[in-house]
């Protein structure tokens, strides 16, 4: 009892100063009870469905990107039945649950009959990404039936369309040396400031590492580092009732812009972890630079529960997005705050309905921000109620989703050491500090005494 008591103190602590108020400005954009897809004809379909080819409940939309008026929705092979793995649908779409259409087109998708055959040209993205040059880059795992009859149908490889036509501009395997026996590489970030040199950060969460690719070089290596393992002590989760425990290592990468010196810095985390670590891309774009230990930063902790999964950077206003799958919630961190603390992070949006498993996050060209949130818990460990809306793809404009938090550029919050007379606070936010954290201590006092 004692030790619950102390847990809520910490918690109350931390609610209390988690920055500023947060508005919960994001809207859903679409939503769906279950995904269906876009089929050539009816005849199409059916026959699919008798084929064991679609699914439906076996699939999971996952990771989203938007670039011009596509919005492009990964759903990974965890089970049989996906009919596609990458997808679109259009902003301009008018429906709430419009159906997704295969990218590049069917073709693309079409697993062989026997295995051991011709692999399609994709077999099983998590996470995707636009860059700002027009292309489209899609790292595949290349199994499928994850949580099921396991296929290994292709090594993990990167591929890269050119949006303007949806054409294969280059296929590449992850060289075997690169990818050990646990790896697992389902999340990307790309340096994309200079086209002809843009470089491609695959994340390892299974065996903790992250592999550095040259758009030049048409080449790729292997980095390893402590900070990319999980912590132990952060493996226990609590999502929708349910109670798992993962090993999640390197997880979320998000790319500043280039500094002076022309490199970007890495944001990281492992998923296991509730710590905040960054490393300037100087030190990855070479291969393995064995005196570079030390110029990994560690940049501090999100408190009790707060592991993080997906994150991204926007370079207009420098504020780091990232999801709080144990907490349903996405908070946000400026980067050029002096510190990493809890009161300098700030929360965007938190509900237990509709941000339960955030499972990616992008900022578009326009700077809308953009949420898909899945309950994949639910989908691995239990049965989704086909009944209740179980994916939703939530937006705002970037500006509109700090407003009021942490994140907030009229909120200046201050690093330890700095000199308090120069911290600004806005009336607002100071005097709605502990309202807004109510909900989420509500549903923090749920998690400690539901059990
Ligand atoms: C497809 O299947 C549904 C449900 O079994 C059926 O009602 C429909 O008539 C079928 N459509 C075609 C074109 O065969
Ligand atoms: C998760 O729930 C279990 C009981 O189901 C509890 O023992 C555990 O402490 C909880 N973990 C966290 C991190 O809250
Ligand atoms: C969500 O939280 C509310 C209170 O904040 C609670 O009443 C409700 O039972 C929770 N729902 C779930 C699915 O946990
Ligand atoms: C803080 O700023 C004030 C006013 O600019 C200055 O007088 C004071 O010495 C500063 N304190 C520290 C600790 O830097």
């Amino acid at each position: 009892m004692e030790k619950m008591l102390l847990q809520l103190m910490v918690s109350v602590v931390l609610l209390g100063q988690f920055g500023g108020y947060a508005m919960d400005n994001l809207k859903v954009a679409f939503q769906w009870k279950q995904v269906d897809f876009e089929f050539p004809s009816e005849d199409a379909r059916n026959a699919s469905i008798e084929k064991g080819e679609f699914v439906q409940q076996n699939n999971l939309p996952l990771g989203l990107e938007v670039h011009g008026d596509r919005l492009f929705i990964t759903v990974p092979r965890w089970k049989s039945g996906v009919a596609a793995s990458l997808t679109y649908i259009k902003l301009s779409d008018s429906m709430d649950s419009p159906k997704l259409r295969p990218y590049p087109n069917w073709e693309a998708h079409k697993l062989p009959q026997t295995p051991g055959s011709d692999p399609p040209e994709i077999v099983s993205p998590f996470r995707v990404r636009a860059d700002q040059c027009g292309r489209l880059w899609v790292l595949d795992t290349g199994v499928a039936d994850l949580l099921g009859d396991t296929q290994v149908y292709s090594p993990a490889s990167l591929l890269v369309y050119d949006l303007h036509n949806d054409a294969l501009l280059r296929r590449y395997q992850i060289p075997k040396e690169q990818v050990k026996e646990d790896s697992f590489l389902a999340n990307i970030a790309v340096e994309d400031e200079i086209c002809d040199d843009a470089y491609a950060y695959l994340g390892d969460l299974g065996k903790a590492g992250l592999i550095v690719y040259s758009w030049k070089k048409g080449s790729s290596w292997r980095v390893s580092h402590n900070f990319f393992n999980m912590d132990p002590l952060a493996g226990d989760f609590n999502i929708s009732g349910i109670n798992f425990q993962w090993q999640d290592a390197l997880f979320g990468l998000a790319l500043s812009g280039a500094g002076r010196d022309g490199f970007s810095t890495l944001y990281f985390h492992p998923m296991t972890s509730t710590h905040e670590f960054s490393v300037s891309t100087k030190y990855l774009r070479e291969d393995s630079l064995s005196s570079s230990y030390h110029n990994y930063k560690v940049l501090g902790s999100r408190g009790p529960n707060a592991q993080s999964s997906v994150s991204f950077l926007d370079k207009n206003t420098g504020v780091l997005f990232y999801a709080l799958p144990n907490l349903n919630a996405i908070a946000c961190w400026r980067t050029t705050t002096p510190a990493y603390t809890m009161q300098s992070q700030g929360r965007v949006f938190m509900s237990n309905l509709s941000m339960v498993f955030p499972n990616d996050i992008k900022v578009d060209a326009k700077g809308s921000l953009w949420v898909l949130s899945d309950r994949l818990p639910t989908f691995m460990y239990s049965r989704l109620d086909e009944n209740d809306i179980n994916f939703r793809i939530l937006t705002a404009t970037v500006a509109d989703a700090i407003l009021g938090t942490a994140c907030d550029d009229k909120l200046v919050v201050p690093g330890p050491g700095s000199n308090k007379s120069t911290v600004v606070i806005t009336p607002r936010s100071s005097a709605s500090t502990f309202p807004s954290a109510l909900p989420l201590l509500l549903v923090t006092l749920a998690l400690f005494f539901l059990h």
